[in-house]
């Protein structure tokens, strides 16, 4: 006798066993997932090889994860799915400043004194960065905890650099003064690609996509009481700006790396050549308006 060839009967046996969870969360998120996972091989109709090089791409998503590298929060960027849950968990403030990808490069680091250059032994043309912390009515934001990170003229990382050894370069984290200020020099980062050399990158060419991000420095906003902002900041004029390989760019946080030529800068240094300025004010959603 053949086997069950009634597949709408299989989707339905299967939904019935993962929905008996106790937590109903995992029941409704269980049931959520063989339904769409079984109109997805419906749509596709893979053939068994097709169905064995699927299973050896998550396979090899997987194998390319270690302490310093997440293929698969890769792949949840690449594929929009990143984004898409930013968009459900953040927006509801129409003042705040808006969230964007938190992306791999992330690690705790120091406390930096305002003013202070954190470019390390990175190269590229100088960028003094300045701004504020807020509140959504205008209350300037004192002791907020400002983190930074981002790349260097090469597009690289810190923790790409072997030659580093640890050490961090364009990467810090400053507390705001008593108007919620704060300010810091450091290089000014250039576009790049993400990780490629896995199989989110294979992915990505067997697509025809380019794998490059525009130029942007990282923050991650920390004050008691509000909720925590993670986003970028991106240099107008850059390119890759309308086609972000992470779909992470919003119209509003792209901003002027105003251009400059000697002169005296914000915190009266002296500067030769070329350098950058950027000047930006974050506003948080209280944690009670975002219940
Ligand atoms: C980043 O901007 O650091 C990043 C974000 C998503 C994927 C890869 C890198
Ligand atoms: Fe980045």
């Amino acid at each position: 006798m053949h086997g069950n060839n009634d597949s709408e009967g299989l989707t339905q046996a299967v939904i019935e066993k993962v929905s008996g969870a106790a937590d109903p969360r995992v029941a409704q998120t269980g049931a959520a997932l063989i339904r769409h996972l079984h109109a997805f091989i419906r749509d596709v109709r893979p053939t068994q090889e097709e169905w064995e090089a699927g299973i050896a791409f998550l396979t090899d998503t997987g194998h390319m994860c270690d302490d310093k590298r997440q293929e698969f929060i890769l792949l949840s960027d690449a594929l929009g799915v990143s984004m898409l849950v930013d968009a459900i968990n953040h927006g509801d403030d129409p003042v705040a400043t808006e969230s964007t990808v938190f992306g791999p490069f992330y690690h705790p680091t120091e406390e930096w004194p305002q003013g202070a250059d954190i470019s390390g032994t990175m190269t590229g043309t100088p960028l003094f960065v300045s701004g504020r912390v807020l509140d959504n009515r205008g209350n300037p934001l004192a002791g907020a905890v400002v983190d930074v990170w981002h790349a260097d003229d090469q597009g690289f990382y810190d923790v790409q650099m072997e030659r580093l050894e640890g050490k961090d370069a364009g990467r810090a984290w400053f507390r705001t003064d008593g108007e919620g200020r704060f300010h810091f020099w450091t290089i000014r980062p250039s576009p790049y690609p993400i990780p490629n050399d896995g199989p989110v990158g294979k992915m990505l060419a067997a697509q025809g996509r380019h794998p490059f991000r525009p130029a942007h420095v990282h923050f991650m906003i920390q004050s008691d009481g509000y909720r925590k902002l993670v986003t970028h900041l991106f240099e107008e004029g850059s390119p890759y700006l309308d086609s972000d390989v992470v779909f992470g760019v919003k119209p509003s946080l792209i901003c002027e790396f105003t251009e400059h030529q000697g002169g005296v800068a914000p915190d009266n240094r002296r500067m030769d050549g070329e350098w950058r300025s950027l000047n930006h004010d974050f506003i948080l959603t209280p944690l009670a308006d975002a219940a």
